[in-house]
């Protein structure tokens, strides 16, 4: 089956709009205004904590769930330590531009909406020692105690003793600062973002109840998570 975006994304609505943002962003113009502006200034999370958790729990058997441009990967995976690397993401643009990105790692791409489970997919039958989901959980509709099949989902893909990491976004109350909660109500409003209704007490029960060891921190807005299977 040839493949293409129309396979996977909704021809209209929010998250239609929110993937075309993700296709249609220059993905170095993407690196820079969200990693080096947009993350430590308007999210007050340094990108620098996001980067210590891919160092610190990236593996030789890793899947990338919503690769976006691949920043991240291409600064903490050494092509010579990668054994299996496989790229997922509903955006086939993401996919094509990471993967090139990512060649010395030698990644699989997969084609796939997180939303739905990856089993008739053509992942390798072996599981995953790591499996990232960074900026991602906040594009996805609804909440993420309603979600609950997503982290079912990782949950199945990773080995005992694999480690599911990322961070996601949460709207803080508007006194914690007036730039980020403006910038979040308009990025929700226009379907890029859809964690409205996002906690990070729901994040922790969603996780608690799978995961046998799960650490939360708040950096800002942001909610850098680590799970052990
Ligand atoms: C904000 S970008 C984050 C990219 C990257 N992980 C990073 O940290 O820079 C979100 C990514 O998730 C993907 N995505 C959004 N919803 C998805 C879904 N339901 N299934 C799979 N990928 C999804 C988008 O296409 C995009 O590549």
């Amino acid at each position: 089956m040839k493949l293409s975006n129309k396979t996977l994304m909704p021809r209209r609505g929010k998250t239609w709009l929110g993937q075309m943002f993700f296709s249609i962003m220059s993905h170095s113009l993407y690196d820079v205004g969200l990693y080096r502006f947009v993350t430590p200034y308007i999210w007050r999370c340094p990108t620098s904590r996001l980067m210590d958790n891919y160092v610190e729990n990236i593996s030789a058997h890793h899947l990338e769930i919503g690769v976006g441009s691949g920043y991240f990967l291409k600064r903490t995976m050494c092509a010579d330590f990668v054994k299996r690397l496989v790229l997922a993401d509903m955006n086939l643009n993401c996919l094509r531009k990471s993967a090139k990105r990512l060649r010395m790692s030698t990644p699989r791409i997969c084609h796939h909406n997180i939303l739905q489970p990856f089993s008739p997919l053509p992942l390798e039958r072996a599981k995953f020692s790591s499996v990232a989901m960074n900026y991602v959980l906040h594009c996805i509709p609804g909440t993420l105690s309603g979600n609950q099949h997503v982290f079912q989902h990782v949950h199945d893909l990773l080995r005992e003793g694999g480690v599911f990491f990322g961070a996601t976004l949460i709207q803080q109350p508007v006194h914690q600062g007036i730039a980020s909660w403006l910038f979040m109500k308009l990025l929700n409003a226009v379907g890029i973002f859809q964690n409205g209704q996002h906690t990070s007490a729901e994040l922790q029960q969603a996780l608690a109840s799978r995961f046998r060891k799960v650490e939360i921190s708040m950096v800002g807005n942001a909610a850098v998570f680590r799970a052990v299977k």
